[in-house]
């Protein structure tokens, strides 16, 4: 029992210096958006927060249960959630109903349980809270006073509800932020994603043939990092602009049926299920690397591989190989987001500009009256994130002096005031 209770204690502290480490590498939480939310608007509210639940999302936790929330935490996904942040938490005081190890039939429990504990406000990845209170609980669904999502997957499921006019609430698309996606979604996950491949793997990079599937922030900083890192970088796209932009980057495009058999790596980015499908696995090399960047977990057709294959092994802790007609074809971490799943997630700097524009939008929820339907953050609060950013960094900013404005706008603008 004492020797119980000792390990929890080690792993609680574990998990509080991870969160300490956060806190110390994110000013823009820790300072400006700390401030903005302690004014009272969120005093006695409940939040559920669901994103994978490691030290950053848990600072992010921590921030708001100070400010007077009632947190409830809860993983977006079930093979991201660190056992020593969940003991941090709950020593904390903190409601938290998710644990570490767990499969889709526990993490289906947990997201049931978030539901169960009626928040007001979800911030959501994946809107993976909202879709199952909706089914689960369709009372507390009812009640919800917003939900601020963090992810494109998430935001594309949202515009869905609101469009089928299942959206009694407002929704706030973090996404659409800039602070977000010009950084989350394209430096973080470039340089994340390839140092998860990267290790798992113990693999060259330069000279390595990468392709990415799907040009959006995510495909754009993967091609960006592999190339950078002297990789030769493929991209395959469905929509003709992107592809174009990628080429006109200088990467290789093509399609599926030209990229996949050149390819000693593969990165999907699509934010769809089956980027790596059926179909494909008679093109693939022998002997290619497989990791999932984009939110669903079947970006890359396990299942398929696993019906196509003689004999399915694990050649290396988080790479499992099917081996198929001679070929050995390896998929990391599970084709669950290899930098989450099989790394350490974004990194600290990014996620500060993602959390403050979460933290900012439930603040912004609670504080303001919005329609029920999807919204993006005011550009002010978006602005003002980056400045506080800037000047975390002591970087200064100039202002357009009036002289430098265009005449028409100036005049325009002052017949309006
Ligand atoms: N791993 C992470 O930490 C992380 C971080 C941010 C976002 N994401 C996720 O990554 C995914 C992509 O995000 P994004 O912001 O780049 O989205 P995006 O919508 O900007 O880009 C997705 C691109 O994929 C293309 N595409 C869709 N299906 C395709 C297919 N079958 N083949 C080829 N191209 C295809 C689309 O045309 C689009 O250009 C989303 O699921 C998002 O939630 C993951």
């Amino acid at each position: 029992m004492t020797e119980t209770l000792s390990t929890e204690n080690a792993l609680a502290r574990d998990g509080a210096d991870r969160i300490e480490w956060v806190r110390r590498h994110s000013p823009v939480l820790d300072g400006y958006v700390r401030d903005i939310v302690s004014d009272g608007s969120l005093r006695g509210k409940r939040v559920a927060v669901v994103v994978h639940l490691e030290a950053k999302t848990a600072f992010l936790a921590t921030v708001l249960a100070d400010a007077g929330a009632e947190v409830i935490a809860a993983g977006s996904n079930p093979r991201t959630t660190d056992a020593s942040v969940v003991a941090a938490l709950r020593e904390r005081g903190m409601t938290v109903v998710a644990d570490a190890g767990g499969d889709y039939e526990s993490w289906e429990r947990e997201l049931r349980a978030a539901a169960d504990c009626e928040p007001d406000y979800i911030i959501d990845d994946g809107a993976e809270l909202t879709m199952r209170t909706a089914e689960h609980r369709p009372d507390v669904f009812a009640r919800l006073r917003g939900v601020s999502e963090e992810t494109t997957t998430g935001t594309a499921r949202l515009h869905a509800m609101a469009a089928a006019g299942k959206l009694p609430f407002p929704a706030l698309t973090a996404n659409d932020a800039r602070c977000k996606h010009l950084f989350d979604n394209r430096y973080a996950t470039g340089q994340t994603t390839l140092q998860a491949m990267l290790r798992l793997t113990n693999r060259q990079i330069a000279g390595a043939r990468i392709a990415v599937v799907g040009y959006g922030y995510v495909g754009k900083g993967l091609a960006l990092y592999a190339r950078a890192m002297g990789a030769r970088t493929f991209v395959t796209e469905v929509d003709p602009v992107r592809a174009l932009e990628a080429h006109t980057d200088g990467h290789t495009v093509g399609s599926r049926r030209d990229i996949f058999p050149q390819a000693d790596m593969i990165v999907t980015a699509t934010g769809g299920m089956r980027a790596i499908s059926a179909d494909d696995i008679a093109h693939l090399r022998h002997d290619v690397v497989m990791g999932n960047a984009g939110h669903h977990d079947l970006e890359v057709d396990t299942e398929a591989l696993g019906a196509a294959a003689s004999e399915v092994f694990e050649s290396r802790p988080g790479i499992t190989s099917y081996r198929v007609g001679g070929r050995d074809l390896h998929v990391l971490a599970g084709g669950a987001l290899v930098n989450i799943a099989g790394g350490s997630g974004h990194p600290v700097e990014v996620m500060d500009l993602t959390f403050a524009v979460q933290g900012l939008g439930v603040h912004h929820l609670a504080s303001s009256e919005l329609e029920p339907g999807v919204h993006i953050l005011p550009k002010e609060l978006d602005d003002s994130i980056a400045a506080a950013k800037l000047a975390s960094y002591g970087i200064g900013l100039d202002e357009l002096r009036t002289d430098q404005r265009d005449d028409h706008t100036a005049r325009m603008e002052e017949s309006v005031a």
